[in-house]
């Protein structure tokens, strides 16, 4: 991130329009919103500022002039704020008003309309590809329901016929619980949807997940969790990232298997989350790379290439931060760091 990507924004007007800015903007990290303001103090944006820890600022000349602000957006719909904005604003600073900040917001709702909707299609382009994985797993229960009836069909001894039938519900709850892991995952994130996600739980649910994608029979698995471990975050969203990066652990170690470390630590108001793999590793050139959306080293219909593209997206959404320490043929670790979140109360 480039310094001079920063943003200080001021929000005047904190009723519907302005509602929807501050809820918009304040996910972007690269924006800083220094302030907002408006005339009535029940007006939804304030309280929802207060909420996000961002600062209500009652005096608007104060706002205007000594907050350091680089873009105002003016969505009070009022011509006097506009005069008043033109006359008093800081030299290099910008005013967006009226309509104009209206279709910045547009332009914003639609933009992460789109990213919700490319991570949608990924997640479904890797369940297509999960397809074998699943099929074995829903077909050995199968497998097994299909001998125990046959057994039935001829078994006169009642002890052993209940036995059996036990064996067979056993065999149909593994099989639900399969396509319920599976519909939870692939349903829509819900938007705008912060909560606190108990981060320990999450991966042990992306495990089951990404099982599919790949063999886990040669390989070893470590977990390593410190509870409390607790994010702020879209659950669905979370899912998603551990999933993929778990799912590339896996992929990296298809030759000759290797060692899987799931970790979690907290410390210093902040939550780690660590994959580690054993596998091929990435040269150092590509570690840009691997974030662009379509690049992939995998063949078609095993990799979209969007995987670390859509991680990344998420984590930034969460004001988090990633971070990879990968030796070629050694392996990879994969960090992301995030602002613990404390449960309320
Ligand atoms: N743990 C890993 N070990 C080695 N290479 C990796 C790892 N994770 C990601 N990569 C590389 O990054 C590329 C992009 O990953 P990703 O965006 O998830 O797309 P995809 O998995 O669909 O290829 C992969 O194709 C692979 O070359
Ligand atoms: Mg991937």
């Amino acid at each position: 991130m480039e310094i001079s990507d920063h943003t200080k924004v001021a929000i005047l007007g904190a009723g519907r329009d302005g509602l929807a800015l501050l809820d918009l903007l304040h996910h972007i990290p690269s924006i800083e919103i220094v302030g907002i303001t408006d005339r009535n103090p029940a007006a939804p944006g304030l309280q929802r500022a207060r909420e996000l820890q961002i600062p209500v600022i009652i005096n608007v000349p104060d706002l205007i002039g000594n907050h350091g602000v680089n873009l105002f957006l003016d969505a009070t719909g009022d011509p006097e704020m506009e005069a008043s904005l033109h006359a008093h604003k800081p030299p290099g600073a910008n005013i967006l008003s009226g309509s104009a900040s209206r279709l910045l917001w547009k332009l914003i709702r639609h933009e992460s309309k789109l990213e919700a909707e490319l991570l949608q299609s990924e997640k479904l382009a890797g369940i297509g590809s999960f397809a074998a994985g699943i099929a074995h797993d829903i077909n050995n229960p199968l497998q097994l329901i299909l001998g125990l009836a046959e057994n039935l069909a001829e078994e006169r001894d009642l002890t052993t016929v209940h036995e059996q039938a036990q064996d067979i519900i056993e065999a149909v709850k593994r099989t639900s619980a399969i396509c319920r892991d599976l519909t939870r995952y692939s349903r829509r994130a819900s938007p705008h949807q912060d909560v606190l996600v108990p981060v320990n739980e999450k991966l042990d649910e992306a495990l089951k997940i990404a099982r599919y994608a790949s063999s886990l029979h040669d390989i070893e698995m470590i977990k390593q969790y410190q509870p409390g471990a607790a994010v702020k975050g879209n659950p669905d969203e979370l899912l998603h990232v551990l999933v993929n990066l778990i799912t590339n652990a896996v992929h990296a170690m298809e030759r000759g298997g290797g060692t899987l470390t799931l970790e979690t630590t907290v410390h210093d108001g902040q939550v780690h989350v660590r994959i580690s793999d054993t596998g091929c590793g990435i040269a150092l050139d590509k570690l840009d790379e691997i974030f662009e959306p379509f690049f992939t080293t995998k063949a078609p219909g095993k990799g979209t290439g969007l995987g670390l593209y859509n991680v990344k997206t998420i984590v930034n959404k969460m004001h988090g931060a990633i971070a990879i320490d990968s030796q070629i043929d050694r392996g990879t670790t994969f960090t992301l760091t995030f602002p613990k979140a404390e449960p309320a109360g």
